[in-house]
């Protein structure tokens, strides 16, 4: 691993907790809790990771959180990708959930909150990892379903920043989702969505004007929409782009044809994120690399997604300002 992209101060703003849930993190929990998987060693969950489009992944990853079952399930998990974004240089991190695919298995909402809240607190105090949580609606349920998770997690407002929007994309576009994100943005909080992974540039669109989504996540399809491009630049629309995920859900065949440098080139306030680190094979870091290698980034745009960051996370004017300061300070030690 490249020591200055390692260390290189960073924001993750596209993260699904669920999607670090590691091979061995796996069996351990399956064991624990004497649910029996169709795989029997870490080898075979491996090869089961073999993805041809966002479905299949999809299907695997709901199966594999099965073995998450009480409060002590979700801390260990969060903690444990707290201390590898720790490792790979991230200062902060908004990171999602799926309430829906929990609750659906019988757990509470107080289970998930409570596991994930107390890593975050631990990771603040023994690492200054500044953590936001993100409840995302899952868009293959219906507007009622998110409608009743939404009623539910307001008991948890003091601890949630923003909603998000995931799942199946082709199929289920954002005016499902209208009324939904109006009463989240009426009582105050943050807006994401993804868009335009698999689903066209309208997508994304409609984000931006029925959903009043904030920043996107992935956005990968923009480009196809040359007056939409011009609209994300001109409204400095954040972009959390996941390089490594791109590839292994065939959304790009390589990662040379990854539209991540065109999109700095444009002036799209694009990021490097890991999305599903456990399933797509690397880490935020492991992003940053294979990326830059693969697209000859230069140090400046290297430099510029790590900003860009910072720009499109959740955290506040003053804050976001400190962590700048932080990256240009790095930057100007280790450059010069
Ligand atoms: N896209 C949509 N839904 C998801 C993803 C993703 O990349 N990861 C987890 N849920
Ligand atoms: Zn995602």
């Amino acid at each position: 691993m490249n020591q200055f992209i390692n260390q290189l101060p960073k924001a993750e703003l596209h993260l699904h907790i669920e999607g670090t849930l590691e091979p061995d993190f796996l069996l351990e929990k399956a064991k624990k809790h004497l649910i029996t998987l169709p795989f029997h060693s870490i080898n075979e969950i491996q090869q089961a990771y073999n993805f041809s489009n966002l479905q299949s992944f999809l299907d695997i990853y709901y199966q594999g959180m099965a073995v998450l079952r009480d409060e002590t399930d979700f801390h260990d998990l969060a903690w444990r990708y707290f201390q590898k974004a720790h490792a790979q240089g991230v200062l902060h991190a908004d990171i999602f959930f799926d309430p829906q695919a929990h609750i659906e298995r019988g757990l509470t909402l107080d289970t998930v909150s409570d596991g994930l809240c107390n890593a975050v607190e631990k990771a603040k105090k023994e690492m200054r990892l500044s953590v936001f949580l993100i409840p995302c609606f899952l868009r293959h349920l219906s507007e009622d379903s998110a409608l009743d998770t939404f009623a539910m997690c307001l008991k948890f407002k003091k601890v949630i920043t923003g909603f998000g929007l995931d799942s199946s994309e082709v199929g289920n576009p954002p005016s499902k989702f209208q009324k939904v994100f109006s009463q989240a943005r009426q009582e105050g909080f943050r807006i994401t969505a993804h868009a335009g992974e698999e689903g066209p540039p309208s997508f994304i669109e409609q984000s931006l004007d029925l959903l009043h989504a904030e920043r996107i996540d992935h956005g990968v399809r923009c480009l196809e929409d040359e007056k939409l491009t011009n609209r994300l630049v001109r409204e400095k629309i954040p972009l959390t782009v996941c390089p490594l995920s791109n590839l292994k859900l065939k959304v790009v065949n390589n990662l040379q044809e990854h539209p991540f440098k065109k999109m700095l080139a444009c002036g799209i306030m694009a990021s490097i994120n890991s999305d599903d680190p456990a399933y797509f094979g690397g880490y935020i870091a492991d992003n940053f690399e294979a990326c830059g290698t693969a697209l000859s980034l230069t140090k400046a745009e290297t430099i510029l997604a790590a900003r860009n960051s910072f720009m499109g996370s959740f955290l506040d004017a003053n804050t976001k300002a400190a962590y700048l300061q932080k990256l240009e300070s790095y930057c100007d030690e280790h450059l010069n």
